[in-house]
């Protein structure tokens, strides 16, 4: 049985080499193909996600393996157009948009599941509780990402896609639904 829990950063922090190991799993191949320079920064980039207000998220455990992880921050009052994707971000999007992009959104981080366990809905369930309580949320993918399947469904909507750090990506917001209020 799969068991999702509610993390902290510190936790997340704390699991830093489990992580990484689904990340290369997760981004090595296409269609983010990211090179192994780019892998070995994952426990640097985590840190300083995890250092952003409000981070945290969920990880899915096996037992005593984790197989899935979904994280993230709230975002800030107004984007900072010295960050390479929110100054991508300005040009992409319409102000409505931008405006729904800074507090009290959710940024969704990271979404990844160890390819041993895909397909058996644990992304959907980390997502569905990762937002929950968030009064919206929007993230990023690969334009080519299987994921966009999944997002999709689970009811969150794509914006506009835009290039950023050399990758074709997709903007999707989430809002809670009737169902969730
Ligand atoms: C994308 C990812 C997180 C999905 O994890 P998962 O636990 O397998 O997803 P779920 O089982 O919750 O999938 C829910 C639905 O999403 C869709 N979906 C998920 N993976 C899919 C795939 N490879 N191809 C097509 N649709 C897919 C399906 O509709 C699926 O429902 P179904 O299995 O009943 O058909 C996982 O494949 C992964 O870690 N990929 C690499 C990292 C990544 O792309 N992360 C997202 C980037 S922001």
């Amino acid at each position: 049985m799969i068991d999702v829990r509610h993390v902290g950063a510190r936790t997340l922090l704390d699991h830093t080499p489990a992580l990484e190991g689904i990340y290369r799993q997760s981004f090595a191949g296409p269609p983010w193909s990211e090179p192994e320079a780019k892998l070995a920064q994952f426990p640097a980039q985590l840190r300083r996600q995890l250092s952003y207000r409000g981070a945290g998220g969920l990880l899915a455990f096996d037992g005593e393996a984790i197989v899935g992880a979904v994280y993230g921050w709230a975002a800030p009052e107004a984007l900072r157009p010295d960050n390479p994707l929110d100054a991508a971000l300005v040009t992409a999007v319409t102000p409505e948009t931008l405006g729904s992009l800074s507090a009290p959104a959710r940024i969704v981080g990271e979404l990844m599941v160890a390819s041993t366990h895909r397909r058996r809905g644990i992304a959907s369930r980390l997502l569905t509780a990762y937002v929950a309580d968030a009064p919206r949320a929007w993230l990023i993918t690969h334009r080519d990402s299987d994921a966009r399947h999944l997002y999709r469904r689970a009811g969150w909507c794509e914006q506009v896609e835009f290039d950023t750090d050399g990758q074709p990506v997709v903007l999707l917001t989430w809002a809670p639904g009737p169902a969730a209020q």
